[in-house]
């Protein structure tokens, strides 16, 4: 069982998840219509994870008893600049998510919501590695700077990149 109130932070995460998958959805439409398909790749695995993301909280909802409630998902960008100021973006907003995940926790501590305080560990460490990676991919794209082979190299590094889904619980 879990209160109204946690039900209604619950889906305005699910919504989150799903501007998270449609912006980067569109950056992967971007790359790919700049000739980059590897970090179109990136991208396109990094939206198959958020809409997973989602699915999770729609799923942990349901077995709640709760009704899941969708809204409009607001419309991303649709206009982006280099691959460095792409994934500072990306940074930017998972950090907004980071935040967004830990105003839920504080909810269910708050609550002493203990099922729904553990379900929201498996997304305090996603968090971890999504910020992780980008964070890595910045530090790269700084190395190769305005260099189109480096750039080229990590393109094609991105290409092999992997959608894995989440394990259930
Ligand atoms: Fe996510
Ligand atoms: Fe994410």
């Amino acid at each position: 069982m879990i209160s109204k109130k946690m039900t209604e932070a619950l889906n305005g995460q699910i919504n989150k998840e799903m501007y998270s998958a449609y912006l980067y959805m569109d950056m992967s439409a971007h790359c790919t219509y700049v000739g980059l398909s590897g970090f179109a790749n990136w991208f396109m695995v990094q939206y198959q994870e958020e809409m997973s993301h989602a699915m999770k909280l729609y799923d942990y909802v349901n077995s709640q008893g709760e009704k899941v409630v969708l809204n409009a998902i607001e419309k991303p960008p649709g206009k982006f600049g280099t691959p460095l100021e792409m994934f500072e973006a990306t940074l930017k907003h998972e950090q907004f998510i980071t935040e967004s995940i830990h105003g839920l926790v504080d909810l269910a501590n708050e609550e002493k919501d203990y099922a729904t305080q553990i379900f929201l560990q498996w997304f305090i460490t996603e968090q971890i590695e999504e910020e992780a990676n980008d964070n890595e991919m910045i530090a790269k794209l700084k190395l190769v700077g305005i260099d189109g082979n480096g750039l080229f190299m990590i393109d094609k590094e991105l290409e092999t990149r992997l959608f894995t889904p989440p394990a259930k619980e």
